[in-house]
């Protein structure tokens, strides 16, 4: 009787932990701001959502992990240059988050970008890893 009620009981949380995998969100909007706050060929740091999201000249957005692509430290951004350093192993990443110097091997990794009633969402639940930039990578308002 014991037993079986254990077999019973063992199910039923195995069903509980179940449910919870289908539950499981698969995206995380962060709500940047409204496209008029950010001015072209600027980056802006958000912190809490653990990315930098980039207005180019041409009015393209580009959000890009804080996260080093070596080991992962915070990267810092250079408000001169638009690039971005790595204060634990020296790499440097170019304004598009290209690589400029090891021992970082790929560019910074990205979040997707929705343009919504002029406001600018991220979704930082997943980062896209890239082999380099290009223009298909940025968000335009259209
Ligand atoms: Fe950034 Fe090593 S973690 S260079």
């Amino acid at each position: 009787m014991i037993a079986a009620a254990s077999i019973e009981g063992f199910f039923l949380i195995k069903g509980g932990i179940h449910k919870a995998d289908y539950s499981e969100k698969k995206s995380n909007w962060f709500k940047a701001g409204r496209i008029s706050d950010f001015e072209m060929n600027k980056t802006y740091p958000f912190t809490s959502g653990h990315f930098y999201l980039r207005r180019f000249e041409d009015g393209g957005f580009l959000a890009m992990s804080v996260k080093c692509t070596h080991l992962g430290c915070i990267v810092n951004n250079d408000a001169g240059s638009g690039g971005f350093h790595c204060p634990c192993h020296r790499s440097q990443f170019d304004k598009y988050g290209e690589v400029l110097s090891a021992p970082a091997t790929r560019p910074l990794d990205t979040f997707p970008i929705e343009i919504r009633n002029g406001e600018i969402w991220i979704d930082t639940y997943q980062p896209v890893k890239r082999k380099s930039f290009d223009k298909s990578q940025l968000s335009y308002v259209s």
